[in-house]
């Protein structure tokens, strides 16, 4: 059951900062003065709240970033600490400045507009003792990377591949050094538009075939597209081509467009449930024009429909849908239950101003049909 995996360990390394946020009724122009219409402190940084929200839904997650000993570092720290998560593991210069970002939120569009000014000095592999290394990786079940401090990142990845430990990768844009550390990652999580961004394919399936053809070690690559919820493709257990694994399986052994098995499935979606949902097709061999077959299986997930009066801020929605997917692979949910979970784990967050006032906790009744086994009082 889900539960099994309370105070199970997972290792995160990337990106903290403060948030600034600011909502506004409408986005200024050069040389406005406007007033804020609500205002937040917090922390931040894609692997913060992605760790964050994994503690909140019962994980031990341990964080590898750096801060320095500044007020801002102080704060950064003490919070992820009252979260759950576990600092020891961090980085704190004496000098230089701790990373921040100014956020604001624009009521009417929802859209949210971020200014980040990075910590200095920045992370280098040596702020990461090999002997911490080695304690940190200690008992983990999974290690995740934002993509940030990829120097140090790619040390870490290569002590996980060394220890069997499976990664799951955050795959937000074109960065410094990411080629390396997705090379050697097991899930892939994208933003909307790096799987296009990152293989060049004309459109959003035939790139996610082209990823895993390119990444023969990934299981899945799930690309989340706001509102419009998220694509999945995972490779086939059996990723063999062999025609008699095909027939054991019950395989078709005809090719499928991907394109048009995604079609297919956006057409079985049914928009009168609110609640997230998942399609997915049998596995078969998705065929991309110009690229390559794979063997595996397309799955939709949709978005939680979230009425417009509680749809506050989306900052963050993509770190808290990747906790939730941490979690999910850390107990074993099925696939069709990860991608809905973690879309009601985003949905959570996108009530609440800021990228982790909205977080749930693992008793939060809006997941209690996700956690079937509640501990017993
Ligand atoms: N406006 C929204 N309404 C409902 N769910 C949302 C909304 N925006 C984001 N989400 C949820 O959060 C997930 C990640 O959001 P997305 O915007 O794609 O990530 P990012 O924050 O990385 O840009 C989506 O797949 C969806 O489940
Ligand atoms: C790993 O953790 C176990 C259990 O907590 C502990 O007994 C062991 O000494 C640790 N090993 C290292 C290398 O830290
Ligand atoms: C869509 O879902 C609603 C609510 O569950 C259900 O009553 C309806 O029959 C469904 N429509 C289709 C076309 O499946």
């Amino acid at each position: 059951m889900s539960r099994d995996c309370e105070n199970t360990v997972i290792v995160g390394c990337g990106a903290v900062s403060v948030d600034f946020l600011a909502t506004v009724a409408a986005f200024p122009n050069p040389d406005d003065k406007i007033r804020s219409t609500s205002f937040k402190v917090q922390g931040g940084g894609n692997a913060g709240n992605a760790l964050t929200c994994a503690s909140r839904l019962g994980l031990k997650p341990r964080l590898i970033s750096k801060v320095a000993d500044d007020t801002q570092g102080r704060d950064i720290l003490h919070e992820l600490q009252v979260d759950g998560v576990d600092t020891s593991f961090m980085a704190v210069s004496q000098d230089g400045t701790s990373p921040f970002t100014y956020i604001i939120v624009d009521s009417q569009t929802k859209s949210r507009t971020c200014i980040h000014t990075p910590g200095f000095p920045p992370m280098k592999p040596d702020d990461l003792p090999e002997s911490s290394l080695l304690t940190a990786l200690n008992g983990s079940r999974l290690v995740y990377f934002d993509g940030r401090l990829h120097e140090t990142a790619l040390v870490v990845a290569q002590e996980a591949v060394k220890k069997n430990i499976p990664i799951l990768m955050d795959a937000e844009r074109l960065r410094e050094g990411l080629d390396d550390l997705v090379k050697l990652a097991d899930y892939v999580v994208c933003a909307s538009r790096f799987p296009q961004a990152w293989t060049g394919a004309s459109t959003v399936p035939k790139a996610l075939v082209c990823m895993l053809l390119r990444l023969p070690n990934i299981k899945f690559v799930i690309v989340t597209l706001g509102k419009d919820g998220c694509i999945m493709l995972e490779r086939s257990a059996n990723g063999s081509h062999s025609f008699t694994v095909f027939l054991a399986e019950g395989v078709s052994t005809e090719e499928m467009d991907v394109d048009k098995l995604l079609e297919s499935l956006e057409m079985r979606k049914n928009r009168s449930i609110h609640i997230p949902t998942c399609i997915s097709s049998s596995v078969t061999k998705l065929h991309a024009e110009g690229i390559g077959t794979v063997c595996g299986r397309l799955y939709i997930g949709t978005a939680e429909n979230i009425p417009p009066s509680e749809l506050i801020d989306t900052t963050g929605a993509g770190d808290a849908f990747i906790g939730a997917i941490l979690y999910a692979i850390c107990a074993n949910f099925a696939r069709e239950k990860m991608l809905c979970f973690a879309a009601t784990v985003a949905a959570s967050k996108c009530r609440a101003l800021g990228a982790r006032s909205g977080l749930p906790y693992s008793t939060d009744p809006c997941l209690a049909s996700f956690m079937h086994s509640l501990p017993l009082n």
